[in-house]
């Protein structure tokens, strides 16, 4: 196991989410428990790249959204599927890109330095969604599909029935 958290700040999108996933996946090495998992990967997705706040909810019931594993400050406990970003992706089943929180209909704010947000579908092993994991930045538009991608491939952890 490699105990140390990453700094890839200063390392392009494309490069520092390999270099994640193959960290994150060497972390999570004899694993096989995702509440473990979405607290690790919380934790260092979150510095990495030094995100405000970095998280999971989980699908609790039909349709509800309550918080699990995160860093950052105070969550807001449980999202309806439809409401804010959250929902909208936990409705939906994709990722939601939004370049300004101000500009989302409904938007959830947790945290009123937030500005842009990127929130992604975890899927378990029978492709059902487990999990929304969210990712909230001080600075207007900072996540695009290289974080998409990169953030998606690491999560695919949790669809993998061998870990
Ligand atoms: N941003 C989310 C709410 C959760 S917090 O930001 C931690 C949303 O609108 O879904």
């Amino acid at each position: 196991m490699q105990e140390v958290t990453l700094d890839l700040r200063g390392t392009d999108k494309p490069r520092a989410y390999v270099e994640l996933d193959e960290h994150v996946r060497a972390v999570l090495s004899g694993v096989d428990d995702p509440i473990a998992a979405m607290a690790t990967l919380s934790c260092l997705v979150h510095h990495a790249f030094g995100f405000l706040w970095t998280g999971f909810y989980r699908v609790v019931e039909h349709n509800l959204l309550r918080v699990g594993p995160y860093q950052g400050a105070l969550g807001c406990l449980e999202i309806p599927f439809g409401k804010g970003v959250c929902g909208t992706a936990a409705a939906e089943r994709r990722a939601v890109i939004v370049p300004d929180v101000s500009q989302f209909p409904g938007h959830i704010a947790c945290d009123g330095r937030s500005q842009s947000e990127i929130v992604l579908p975890v899927f378990g092993p029978s492709l059902d969604l487990i999990a929304v994991f969210d990712v909230d930045s001080d600075r207007l538009d900072k996540f695009d599909t290289a974080d998409e991608r990169g953030l998606a491939r690491i999560l695919d952890w949790f669809a993998q029935p061998e870990k």
